[in-house]
C-alpha cells in the first residue's frame, strides 16, 4: 500500500508577517505537485492568518506549532482550536521536542490537545523522540513507545485517519547532525509497531511517520529512500525558499 506523503517545514520563531508571506509566495511558485504528497508550513501565530491568506487555493497547506485544548477561556497567552482554525490552518503541530524539553510539555498534556485538535477539525502533527543520553543508555524504544502510547491512549482507530507523526530524534534537531537513513528507518517501523499494538496493523500502514533534525537539500534523497519514511518535517532549511524546495521536490 502507498502512503500518503507530507513534507512540512517548521518555521518555529522565525519570520514577520511580511517575511512569511513573501517565503510562502516563493513556495507556491516552486512546488513541483507529486500525486499523494501533501506540503505543509508551520508559521508562527502572528503569521499564520496572512500565510494561510496567501496559499488559499494552492497546494501549500498550513498548521500552528502548538495550541491549547479549551475552546476559550481565561488561559492568558494560549491559543485555542479553534481560533487555529479560523485562521484557516488545517493542522497543528504537537509534541515538538522544544514543547517537551523547554515548556516540560508531558505526553498527558499532549494527548488532551490532540484529542482537542481532533474535536474541532484539525489534523495533528504528533512529534516523539529520544534525547542522546536515551539512545546511548538503550532506551530509545522505551521512550518511543512511552512517547507513543501516551499521546494517543484513548483515541479511536478512525481518529487515526487524521494524524501523523513526525519521529524527531532530539539529538538531531538543529544540530547537523542527522539520523543516518538506517537508523531513523529502524525508528520508523518501532513506532508503527506501537501503531500496530493499539489500533492494528492496517492503521499503522496508512500512517504517514515522517523524519525530522537536521534534514537538509544534501541529505533528503537517503532519507526519502527509505520505506518507512514517507516525508519530513523541516526545520532550519525550511527557512529559506531555495533550499526547501530542494527538498520538498525531492
Ligand atoms: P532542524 O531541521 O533545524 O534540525 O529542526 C527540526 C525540527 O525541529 C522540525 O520540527
Amino acid at each position: 500500500m502507498k502512503r500518503k506523503e507530507i513534507f512540512a517545514g517548521n518555521w518555529k520563531m522565525f519570520k514577520t508577517c511580511s517575511e512569511a508571506v513573501n517565503l510562502a509566495q516563493e513556495l507556491i511558485s516552486g512546488i513541483k505537485i507529486k500525486e499523494g504528497r501533501e506540503y505543509v508550513v508551520f508559521p508562527p501565530f502572528t503569521a499564520l492568518k496572512v500565510v494561510a491568506d496567501t496559499c488559499k487555493g494552492s497546494a501549500l497547506r498550513v498548521g500552528a506549532q502548538n495550541m491549547y485544548y479549551e475552546k476559550e477561556g481565561a488561559f492568558t497567552g494560549e491559543i485555542s482550536p479553534v481560533m487555529i482554525k479560523d485562521c484557516g490552518a488545517a493542522f497543528v503541530l504537537l509534541g515538538h521536542s522544544e514543547r517537551r524539553h523547554i515548556f516540560h510539555e508531558t505526553d498527558a498534556l499532549i494527548n488532551k490537545k490532540i484529542k482537542a485538535a481532533l474535536t474541532y477539525g484539525l489534523q495533528p502533527m504528533v512529534c516523539v523522540g529520544e534525547l542522546l543520553e536515551e539512545r546511548e543508555s538503550g532506551k530509545t524504544n522505551i521512550v518511543l513507545e512511552s512517547q507513543v502510547k501516551g499521546a494517543f491512549e484513548g483515541l479511536r482507530t478512525e481518529d487515526m485517519k487524521n494524524i501523523s507523526i513526525a519521529y524527531e530524534p532530539v539529538w538531531a534537531i538543529g544540530t547537523g547532525k542527522v539520523a543516518t537513513p538506517e537508523i531513523a528507518e529502524e525508528a520508523h517501523v518501532t513506532i508503527r509497531k506501537y501503531i500496530s499494538e493499539l489500533f492494528g496493523e492496517n492503521v499503522a500502514n496508512a500512517l504517514p511517520i515522517l523524519y525530522g533534525g537536521s534534514v537538509k537539500p544534501d541529505n533528503i534523497e537517503g532519507l526519502y529512500s527509505m520505506e518507512n519514511i514517507d516525508g519530513v518535517l523541516v526545520g532550519g532549511a525550511s527557512l529559506d525558499g531555495a533550499s526547501f524546495l530542494k527538498i520538498i521536490n525531492v
